[in-house]
């Protein structure tokens, strides 16, 4: 198999039919923020079991293709002595990498953030490739407000995601490309339209000038919504509808899936939003789910760190589990979302 070949195939296998893409990679710091909503103490070992409790939860496999890990989660071990990664390669789940390092602030563009983490790229990817990685996620971010986002602070990112992407690819690891337009903001969802547009279409000229294999990516994009604050939020059939407007305007047919963060939205809308895309008929790319929050919670309210609450915690996550693959079918209902 060349190269290419590996990449197109890891990034199908990613956005495979009924699968989506499991994201805990937060950064130990996010990762202590969400453990301290319910009380729970975050330590290198509290995290370490709960990411063993999902990932051990059974029966992921038929609906988790992938699992985005942090730094620290990929180097660690289940109870029983396997890594995270044999654990994951056990069940024909691949084991994927967050390689960014997070954002600062961007030069000359107060309130702007850029995204770090190309400095040793080239090196990192290589020690996670020993580890076991078959792919990686960068996550650029990208801020709506009065006046902002600036041309410079969305070129700069998708320039950094188009190195990103292209250092993966050489390493034969299939980049996921994330450039996330926050739900942060009262914006209206015209507002969203635009800029995430914007984003995309400067995504992939840099993609494309930076020699990008596009069938070897995976796009993880936001849905198209209104901002948290807005008076008037749309609903699920504008969301659905101008989400798939922006992606056919901006995404390439030969890109094999485009992947949804939830950003902010509960597991009920993510996944509602979701399922009616995904009720339109048919389109050029696979529609699937890389949801963190929207999958973690409430497992992670259910857990609170016991260890006698770990097969409730994983029953809560296994449900979130299903609905997402439902949605990912087009056949998610209320019905279905009450058990
Ligand atoms: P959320 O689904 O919680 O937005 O997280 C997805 C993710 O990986 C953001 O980079």
């Amino acid at each position: 198999m060349t190269i290419e070949e590996k990449l197109a195939a890891t990034a199908s296998a990613l956005v495979t039919t009924g699968k989506g893409i499991l994201a805990i990679d937060e950064t130990s710091p996010t990762c202590t923020k969400r453990f301290a909503e319910f009380g729970i103490e975050s330590t290198a070992d509290s995290r370490r079991s709960y990411r063993e409790t999902l990932i051990t939860a059974p029966g992921i496999g038929d609906y988790v293709s992938g699992v985005i890990m942090f730094d620290e989660t990929i180097r660690q071990t289940a109870k029983d002595g396997r890594s995270f990664v044999d654990v994951l390669n056990t069940l024909g789940v691949m084991p994927g990498i967050k390689v960014d390092t997070g954002l600062a602030a961007l030069a000359k563009a107060p309130g702007e953030n850029v995204t770090d983490g190309l400095d040793g790229l080239r090196e990192r990817l290589y020690e996670y490739c020993e580890i076991g990685a078959r792919f990686t996620k960068w996550r650029a971010v990208i801020k709506i407000g009065p006046g902002t986002p600036s041309r410079y602070c969305i070129e700069t990112n998708a320039h950094a995601l188009g190195r990103y992407a292209a250092l993966a690819q050489e390493a034969g690891l299939t980049p996921i490309v994330e450039p996330e337009v926050l739900m942060d903001g009262d914006h209206d969802v015209g507002r969203c339209l635009e800029v995430t547009e914007e984003v995309l279409q400067s995504v992939f000229r840099e993609l494309n000038s930076q020699r990008c294999l596009l069938e070897g990516i995976v796009l993880k994009a936001n849905m198209v919504t209104s901002g948290i604050g807005s008076p008037r939020r749309a609903n699920t059939g504008e969301i659905a509808e101008l989400t798939l407007k922006t992606l056919r305007r901006c995404v390439p047919a030969i890109v094999p899936g485009v992947a949804f963060l939830s950003g902010g939205q509960t597991g009920k809308e993510a996944c509602r939003n979701l399922n009616a895309m995904n009720s339109l008929g048919r389109l050029p790319w696979e529609l699937t789910f890389s949801f963190g929050r929207a999958l973690q919670y409430p497992s992670l309210g259910v857990w609170g760190g016991e260890p006698h609450n770990v097969p409730a915690a994983q029953a809560a996550f296994l449900h979130r589990l299903r609905m997402g693959g439902a949605a990912r079918a087009g056949m998610y209902s209320s019905e279905l979302e009450r058990g």
